[in-house]
């Protein structure tokens, strides 16, 4: 059985076998893969017991299956294509033996370095190729890949580090963004001064931006010299399917951001399977489909849909270092057109920034080998969608709005291209494997077909993370036992008569913006840690570019609003990274608080939106005329 489904009357049936059938349809699908060792069940565990396990038993290497057992069949078809920063640098091309030598590589040198299966390994690194080579070298060898956006400052660099207990970091010299260098090696130098990062023993630096670093002896090594007498045959070790792939941080409602664990079986059935049938890319040895996501490896779309999804299908992938906006609006269009583009994947941030720039920037390219037009990160309103629809896939290329979260491994639902009608800003119908419900606020289960509730999954599926690394509690707090039985997602999620979903945003504490995931209370936390602020309160509200803005309501003796701003500015880049910075500050003599101390974070969001009545029950507030100041405040 092919992975890949052809009509929609195959994924029909396909859901029908996947919703009565699981094991029988995942051992089937499973068999696409190479296992050394077969699984003696394809799975264990439920939402009750949380200790959910797929093909228990089997043994297998994630990158045998994304590159060895290509070579001979596709051994000489491109793997990965990389576009620089700069237009006029030259592209890089990998085919796969060539991608399997480099992986082969870097696993010889991080095994050299003492990498053993097991350790974890923390990656900081701009978009290079050689990120792309560390994630699977790590993979490779069994040790835990933990990827760090390199827009995150040194302190949230240094949490993660901690908390993984990472033994070897790799970074670049410094990254290359439009006309700026984001100076990695030095906010890694700034991470490993603080406490308990101890644990790193070498920092391998790759050389791309050529600026000023400095090299600690002992510590700080140069990836060029390891890399370069590193030999390119390696044996890939046999893991267990449940042993895990990597960890990736990611922000909740509460606490600090958790460690979300994924497994090698699982997780890479799930990845091959979604990116085979949600962009239906032809995987053929001479297919010339060229797919491209624009996201950054920092993030789980890049982790599924730029590495493991495509490699996995012996796709070609293609992986961009730069920015949209650089050196024009144009860039994206520029990129399609000059590679011959057929599956494009971004975000509807990108889609409403480059919106914004005019019509007649993408009409000046040649777009007409798109063939597959894909959204991720947040819901997507109904004025980008027509124009990603109209002027970018000229009425002809389907749109899959995908829905999925960090947690999910892959893409739970959305259209499969070319096979599911598409309707506007829906996500549609899930994939095999996924049973989504609606509850409302009891917990209970919507029976309707047309409702609106928060979004639920009932049952495991091969992908889903298995724990938060090292707080397996955490894990069952945070997603099994808000609706107890159930997956909670944290969205909330609009169901239409014929069953297609529409995602309407996150229904807890969790801002995302321009696709980016922050806990309300983390950025607090960080305000919190400069002196001048008393308190602070945080909500999101919509904003016309970045989907939704952070608006702090803040508690302060200073009255100058620019020295506020900068204070709160300076302190968010420190403790998080530029991309948390507030759009909104609004200095107030106090917060909105219940009798018992709660903030009312419902009325500051109304507020925030600019909707100014129907605040709903306010009795429980302990003082009425804060909320009239704040008002007044904005108005
Ligand atoms: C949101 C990104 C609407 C959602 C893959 C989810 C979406 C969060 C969509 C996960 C979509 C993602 N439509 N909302 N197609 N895709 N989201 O972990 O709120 O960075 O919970 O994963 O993004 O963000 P994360």
């Amino acid at each position: 059985m092919d992975i890949r489904l052809k009509t929609f009357e195959e994924y029909e049936a396909a859901y029908e076998q996947a919703k009565n059938n699981p094991s029988e349809y995942w051992g089937k699908i499973a068999e696409n893969f190479q296992f050394s060792k077969k699984w003696q069940d394809v799975t264990l565990g439920d939402f009750t017991d949380g200790e959910i396990r797929w093909f228990n038993g089997a043994k297998l290497n994630i990158t045998e299956n994304c590159l060895d057992r290509h070579l001979e069949t596709r051994g000489d078809k491109k793997a990965l294509v990389y576009v620089a920063n700069d237009p006029s640098e030259k592209n890089q091309e990998f085919t796969y033996k060539e991608l399997h030598a480099q992986v082969c590589k870097t696993a010889n040198m991080l095994e050299e370095l003492g990498v053993k299966k097991g350790d974890r390994v923390c990656i900081y690194m701009s978009m290079v190729p050689e990120l792309m080579f560390t994630v699977l070298a790590c993979a490779r060898i069994g040790a835990i890949h933990s990827v760090v956006f390199g827009g995150f400052s040194a302190q949230a660099l240094a949490g993660r580090i901690v908390d993984a207990e990472c033994s070897v970091l790799v970074t670049n010299d410094g990254g290359l963004r439009g006309t700026k260098v984001t100076e990695l090696k030095s906010i890694v130098d700034e991470a490993l001064k603080e406490k308990d990062c101890s644990c790193v023993k070498n920092v391998i630096v790759h050389k791309r931006a050529n600026n000023k670093v400095t090299m600690q002896d002992g510590r700080d090594l140069w990836w060029h010299e390891l890399f370069d007498k590193a030999s390119d045959k390696h044996t890939a070790p046999q893991l267990d399917a449940e042993d895990p792939l990597f960890i990736l941080y990611t922000s909740g409602s509460t606490g600090t951001p958790k460690g979300v664990v994924h497994t090698q079986a699982g997780y890479m059935v799930w990845a091959a399977y979604t990116f085979a049938n949600v962009f239906q890319v032809d995987p053929g040895e001479s297919s010339k489909d060229m797919y491209w996501c624009t996201a950054d490896i920092g993030w789980i779309t890049g982790h599924t849909y730029i590495t493991y999804g495509p490699l996995l299908n012996g796709a070609t992938t293609m992986m961009f270092e730069g920015v949209p906006t650089y050196p024009d609006a144009g860039r994206f269009w520029d990129i399609v057109e000059k590679n011959k583009v057929t599956h494009f994947y971004t975000a509807p941030t990108a889609v409403r920034a480059l919106m914004a720039c005019g019509d007649d920037v993408p009409a000046k390219y040649d777009l007409s080998t798109l063939k597959v037009l894909g959204s991720v990160g947040e819901p997507i309103n109904a004025e980008a969608w027509h124009w990603y629809n109209e002027h970018i896939g000229k009425k002809k290329c389907p749109i899959v709005d995908t829905w999925w979260q960090t947690e999910t491994g892959g893409i739970l639902i959305s259209p499969l291209a070319g096979l599911t009608k598409t309707k506007p800003c829906k996500a549609t119908l899930p994939l095999p494997g996924i049973i989504p419900v609606l509850v409302d606020d009891d917990g209970r289960e919507i029976g309707e077909t047309m409702a609106e509730g928060k979004l639920c999954i009932k049952h495991p599926w091969p992908g889903m993370l298995r724990t938060v690394y090292k707080n397996h509690e955490r894990f069952m707090n945070a997603y099994l036992r808000t609706y107890k039985g159930y997956y909670f997602s944290g969205d909330g999620a609009k169901r239409d008569i014929e069953g297609y979903m529409r995602i309407t945003g996150r229904v807890d504490d969790v801002i995302n913006v321009s696709g980016h995931r922050f806990g309300t209370a983390e950025i607090e936390n960080a305000i919190g840690k400069n002196t001048a602020i008393a308190e602070s309160a945080v909500v999101g509200y919509p904003h016309d570019v970045k989907g939704e803005g952070i608006y702090a309501y803040v508690v302060t003796d200073l009255k100058d609003e620019a020295e506020v701003t900068k204070h709160i500015n300076d302190t968010i880049i420190k403790e998080i990274g530029a991309v948390a910075r507030p759009d909104k500050i609004q200095i107030v003599s106090g917060l909105p608080k219940t009798r018992s101390g709660k903030i009312m974070r419902r009325i500051l969001r109304k507020i925030a939106a600019h909707d100014f009545n129907n605040f709903g029950d306010t009795s429980t507030l302990l003082d009425p005329s804060v909320v009239e100041e704040i008002k007044e405040g904005v108005k």
